[in-house]
């Protein structure tokens, strides 16, 4: 089947108590990861391209390598997003280049500017059959070389999102309640709890709206050991623990948004096959366990987390 738009993926998701995962793309074997891993399981996926794949990977190649996975697997829905678009422009790029979703992050700008801009993209986006997400309140982490400190992070406000949605348009809305991008999410020595207070107050505000949640890997802790064993450095990397996400997962959160944990995967795999063998230098040899990896990252996050699986038929 062609790409398809979230729109129906979202409307059985919430009725269904499950999400969708949206996996960050950067090269072939991720694509191929991933959709191999959602074709076996049945499940529906979004696969979201960043500012920085597209700078990395080219848009053109990006698409094409979707294009090639929705060919090998005709059987279940995918979505192609673009993930943190910072501007109209890159929106509207991918909007004419293919993409069926886009976001626009207009989260750093105050509340009024956020709101039109996001409409902009929105009225462009819509005219063309593309659906919008767009965000309300700010995450800590690092995105495309910009990091935002956990001071300057804040919640989203349930008071702000029923105006928010009604003037914008928009399609999904991503929130903020105590994840975060990248490998460092919590203090060690802290409790990680998200604010599933600030989601249900939410969810009553914009009824049967889907939510989406950005920063939701969880960090595998073996991958993480393999990692430092094997030449690396990630010293105290927390992610979201499971239950948490599979509770999210119940709830209006229809999209769950997971990259550091497939970055991760693959480092794994890469960093474990050439220590245990100096003499390889075809990237085919690293890059098939780094690629295996991530489809088992993906695998255990559609049965045992999203619960998407069996989702497509
Ligand atoms: O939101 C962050 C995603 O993990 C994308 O990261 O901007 O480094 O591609 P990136
Ligand atoms: P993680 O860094 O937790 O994988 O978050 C990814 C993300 O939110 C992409 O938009
Ligand atoms: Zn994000």
């Amino acid at each position: 089947m062609p790409l398809v738009t979230t729109t129906d993926m979202f409307k059985k998701a919430y009725a269904g108590g499950y999400a969708i995962g949206a996996f960050n793309v950067n090269n072939m074997e991720i694509v191929q990861a991933i959709t191999e891993a959602a074709g076996e399981l049945n499940s529906p996926i979004i696969l979201q391209v960043s500012a920085g794949a597209r700078k990395y990977a080219n848009h053109t190649y990006l698409v094409k390598l979707v294009e090639a996975a929705l060919i090998e697997n005709p059987q279940i829905p995918i979505a192609l997003h673009l993930d943190h678009g910072a501007d109209f422009d890159i929106c509207k790029s991918c909007v004419d280049g293919g993409f069926t979703s886009v976001m626009i992050d207009a989260s750093k700008y105050p509340f009024q500017e956020n709101i039109e801009i996001t409409k902009k993209v929105v009225e462009y986006a819509h005219d063309h059959g593309v659906v919008v997400e767009a965000e309300l309140g700010k995450l800590a982490g690092i995105e495309d070389d910009v990091k935002v400190k956990a001071e300057d992070s804040s919640y989203t406000q349930p008071e702000e999102v029923e105006e928010f949605v009604d003037k914008t348009g928009v399609d999904s809305l991503a929130i903020a309640i105590g994840t975060s991008h990248g490998a460092y999410k919590f203090k060690p020595g802290t409790k990680p709890q998200l604010r599933f207070d600030i989601l249900h107050e939410i969810e009553k505000k914009i009824p049967g709206f889907p939510i989406v949640l950005h920063g939701a890997s969880s960090v595998p802790q073996e991958y993480v050991k393999i990692i430092n064993e094997n030449g690396g450095a990630l010293k105290d990397a927390i992610g979201v623990p499971e239950d948490q996400l599979r509770e999210a997962a119940r709830s209006a959160v229809c999209k769950i948004n997971i990259d550091s944990d497939l970055r991760l995967g693959l480092t794994a795999g890469v960093r474990e096959v050439l220590s245990q063998h100096p003499d390889y230098f075809d990237p085919r040899q690293y890059l098939t366990v780094g690629r295996a990896n991530v489809k088992a990252v993906v695998a255990h996050k559609i049965k045992d987390v999203l619960g998407s699986e069996g989702k497509a038929l």
